[in-house]
């Protein structure tokens, strides 16, 4: 085998899922849609499993991208949402209704590309990181001693004309040289705050320190993930050409510590090397989530709102099909990047997308529409149920609130009637019923401390009462 020319992406086994495990993680959060979760295990699984090829077999492999369809509120959303956790990859998931045709007013595609490259090097920079944690932390504590005890300038052999014009104070004629007892007794002062701040004793002591402003913290990794509620990074934009600003700020001293060691730590990873590092996991392992992709579907020539989809349809294309996109941490070929698209298209068809789009989503997954029977483990079976997120709310009022089962079989039939009745909005009706339900408790849980509801069929019955026997009422209200 020939050497190969860039970054190895290591195939580390242990850290990979097994597709059996991917859908078992999902089942936590998500109930049913089965198909839906298979494949996009799989889909994760088949990217490591092309990183253990050979490369020019490797190169040969393209993603199978997919197409997840379903009506509203049945967890296409929220599989990804899921997805995005477990993937150990660059993950983005984005819209594609953000995005509008090169030349108009908007985002243009080939941002989500550099998007997902700045996660990339997010998630790489966070993991060389902490290579060097231990190291940058000593640096930080340094600094801090540095700071708060400061050893006398040393004398000065030299002194630049122009810092002594610039830099104020610290340009004063250095001190007279301190006495040999003067010295030691620093020391043993720096030596005391190293303790202190090591264990943790001055924490909260307030002090000032110059940060660079805009530093990104680890705090970004996860807000990129949710960038796409973002308008244009503007840090992108002009972070590589302006210098860096430096701003002084008031902090406790475990915060100082800590951003300094993220300064540090940034000059002892190879911040080349990072990009490197970075550009190729996009490549060979990002995943592009494209949801409401059905949004864009169409390709009438009219005037109007539409005169842009099929226009972002052919500006997707090339991204999905195998192109070049420069970024700030250099060109990113996105032939192999992943791509799984998701829609309702219960207006527009998947075959309203332009014939070159449908092709190049050949694993079509269908998605279930939820019944009653879903709802009532929807209610309760995930881990971050709504019941449980209602209980856990309404506990912080010391408001015990319990469901009996005839009270979960109740919620589950209104929301599979009204439905059915109204508009089916899948297992978002139970967001909006539930709500109704407790209001009153909501509202009252303040007053009631130390007080226990169990929510019963019965209970329902009243509270939902008069939005039930008026249908247009409850096409307002749930
Ligand atoms: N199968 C499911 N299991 C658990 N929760 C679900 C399921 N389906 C939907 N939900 C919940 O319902 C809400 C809406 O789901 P989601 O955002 O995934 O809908 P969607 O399929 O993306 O709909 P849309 O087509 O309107 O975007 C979320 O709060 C989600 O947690
Ligand atoms: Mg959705």
């Amino acid at each position: 085998m020939s050497e190969p020319k860039s970054p190895q992406v290591t195939c580390p086994p242990l850290v990979e899922r097994t597709p059996r495990q991917i859908v078992e993680e999902l089942d936590r959060f998500i109930i049913g849609q089965d198909k839906a979760k298979r494949a996009v295990a799989v889909a994760l699984r088949n990217r490591y499993r092309r990183e253990c090829l050979p490369e020019d077999l490797r190169d040969e492999v393209v993603p199978k991208n997919i197409l997840m369809i379903g009506p509203t509120g049945v967890g296409k959303t929220e599989i990804a949402r899921r997805l995005a956790r477990l993937a150990n990859a660059p993950f983005l998931k984005v819209e594609a209704t953000k995005y509008t045709e090169v030349g108009y007013v908007g985002r243009d595609v080939e941002s989500m590309i550099r998007e997902l490259t700045e996660i990339s090097v997010r998630m790489v920079e966070l993991e060389r990181f902490e290579g060097v944690r231990e190291q940058a932390r000593e640096r930080a504590l340094e600094r801090l001693v540095d700071l708060l005890k400061p050893r006398p300038r040393e004398a000065a052999p030299m002194v630049n004309p122009l810092q002594l014009l610039f830099s104020g104070a610290a340009g004063q004629a250095p001190a007279a040289t301190p006495s040999p007892s003067e010295t030691a007794d620093l020391e043993e002062e720096r030596v005391e705050l190293r303790r202190r701040i090591r264990e943790g004793e001055l924490d909260d002591v307030p002090v000032e320190i110059e940060v660079e402003e805009g530093l990104p913290s680890e705090i970004q990794i996860f807000s990129a993930m949710g960038m796409e509620e973002m308008g244009v990074n503007f840090q992108d934009l002009l972070g590589g050409l302006l210098p860096k600003r430096k701003k002084a700020r008031r902090l406790p001293l475990s915060e100082a510590r800590r951003i300094l060691a993220l300064e540090e730590a940034r000059k002892l990873v190879d911040s080349d090397e990072v990009k490197r590092e970075a550009v190729a996991r996009v490549e060979r392992r990002g995943i592009l989530f494209l949801d409401e992709l059905d949004k864009i579907a169409g390709r009438e020539k009219g005037s109007g709102p539409d005169v842009s989809r099929e226009g972002v349809q052919r500006d997707i294309l090339p991204i999905v099909e195998g192109s070049t996109v420069a970024t700030k941490h250099g060109p990113v070929r996105t032939d192999h990047i992943l791509f799984i698209a998701a829609g309702a298209f219960h207006i527009s068809k998947p075959s309203d997308l332009i014939p070159e789009l449908q092709g190049r989503f050949p694993i079509r997954v269908e998605l279930d529409p939820l019944g009653e029977e879903d709802f009532r483990r929807i209610l309760i079976e995930p881990e971050n149920s709504l019941i449980r997120q209602y209980q856990a709310l309404l506990a912080t009022e010391e408001v015990t609130v319990e469901f009996s089962e005839d009270g979960l079989d109740e919620l589950a039939r209104v929301a599979q009637a009204v439905n059915q009745q109204t508009e089916n909005i899948g297992a978002r009706r139970l967001h909006t019923i539930l709500e109704r339900v407790l209001e009153d408790i909501s509202f009252d849980a303040p007053e009631r401390p130390g007080s226990a509801l169990t929510v019963d069929r019965a209970y329902i019955q009243t509270q939902l009462q008069d939005v039930l026997q008026d249908q247009n009422l409850s096409r307002f209200i749930l």
